[in-house]
């Protein structure tokens, strides 16, 4: 594999893979339902030769690219869902749906992944194995890799041997390729709580029974919770960021609820944790007479990638753009990503790519006015392709 042929025609689908990442940014779609994305991809992948499936509960596609030869199957991942945002970034090609942005690069992610899929194509001829393309909806809390799995993703008569995606991120300059063996990302499930007194005349608070104070202690034995019973070097976030209850200076009302979620890198603390909020919560509120309703919704799990795979993106990383653009995460970040769901299946890893602006401010993944340097395009394209070939590769030659 040259790696240098590999960048040099990455650079050659630059302006065309700009186009159609701004082209997609225009029309951001939001969950499990982008029929307008979805006929995009479906254009942008006709004439390669590649055999394309849609899905039936979602709008995914899932795009074959059979090589010459027999040989393991890849699967590279790009996720195509906006956020249900206003977009207040002032570019000419900004949002033209109200209440809609592309402001985590999920367009950028499709369009590097087509660019990929073009190049890859033009090397049909000397493949071993095969190349599996998923383009995913709702990655923004929707499970759309599950369904995605459920609808038989990975039980074809060719499993992927092999997952790899990218993701765009302000963190790290434009062209960095970042990952790391084991846990990347966190879980992420939300806490809903309810606390129910008996409401009354703020004047005569033993008259009633005040949720209010009830429901601050569960808040503040919460982060006792964190650091009395969760092992400092397995960590967790637990954050309530929304309480609500009352309605003026003097009523005590019936209720307060609370909304928070919890993060792990780890499915055991993630466990523990889970079962301490319920205990905590009942116990607190037990303690005061009161009564609490618990409901906890369980988000993505942890993103783990396999130790082996990661260096292995970390080496092809270094061969194609230099030690120097190639970094190993010293710690996983607390953010969540359904790719994990694909991961507990198949041995393989997510890493970032860097994006961030050259010059101005940087406002960071989810922000209204989140900006990608685009020019970093042409490098998730290339690493897209080389971690394609030198995995087909050299599975090829442990065979010979
Ligand atoms: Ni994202």
């Amino acid at each position: 594999m040259k790696t240098s042929e590999i960048l040099a025609e990455a650079h050659d689908l630059l302006d065309d893979t700009i186009q159609l990442r701004r082209r997609i940014h225009r029309h951001p779609e939001v969950g499990l339902a982008l029929p307008r994305t979805q006929a995009t991809v479906l254009e942008a992948l006709d004439g390669l030769g590649l055999t394309v499936e849609t899905g039936r509960r979602t709008t995914s596609v899932v795009a074959r690219l059979a090589g010459a030869r027999p040989g393991p199957t890849i699967l590279l991942r790009a996720d195509m869902d906006a956020l249900p945002m206003r977009e207040e970034t002032g570019l000419p090609f900004a949002s033209e749906v109200e209440g809609a942005m592309h402001a985590c690069g999920h367009d950028a992610h499709v369009a590097m992944l087509v660019g990929a899929a073009r190049l890859l194509a033009r090397r049909r001829a000397t493949l071993g194995g095969a190349v599996l393309f998923m383009f995913q909806p709702g990655e923004e809390g929707y499970h759309g890799a599950r369904v995605m799995l459920e609808e038989g993703l990975l039980d074809g008569a060719a499993p992927p041997a092999g997952a790899f995606a990218l993701h765009v991120t302000h963190r790290h300059a434009a062209g960095v390729v970042a990952t790391r063996p084991g846990p990347t990302m966190a879980s992420g499930d939300t806490i809903q709580i309810v606390v129910r007194g008996r409401g009354g005349h703020a004047s005569a608070p033993h008259d009633c029974l005040d949720p209010v104070p009830v429901a601050c202690e569960i808040v503040q034995a919460f982060q006792t919770l964190v650091t009395r019973r969760v092992n400092v070097f397995d960590p967790a976030v637990l954050t309530i960021a929304r309480i609500e209850a009352g309605t003026t200076r003097n009523v005590i009302p019936e209720t307060a609820s609370l909304l928070g979620t919890v993060r792990t890198v780890s499915e055991a603390t993630r466990e523990r944790v889970l079962e301490g909020v319920r205990r905590v919560a009942e116990g607190v509120a037990a303690a005061h007479g009161a009564e609490v309703g618990i409901e906890l919704i369980r988000g993505y799990p942890v993103t783990v990638n396999d130790a082996d795979f990661a260096g292995f993106v970390l080496d092809t990383a270094g061969a194609l753009l230099g030690p120097e653009r190639a970094h190993a995460m010293s710690h996983p970040v607390m953010g969540s990503e359904d790719f994990s769901y694909v991961l507990q299946r198949v041995p393989g890893a997510m890493a970032n790519l860097g994006t961030r602006p050259e010059n101005g401010p940087v406002f960071p993944n989810h922000s209204n006015r989140m900006l990608v340097n685009e020019s970093a395009l042409a490098t998730g394209i290339a690493m897209h392709v080389a971690v394609a070939l030198r995995f087909l590769a050299r599975a090829g030659a442990r065979e010979a």
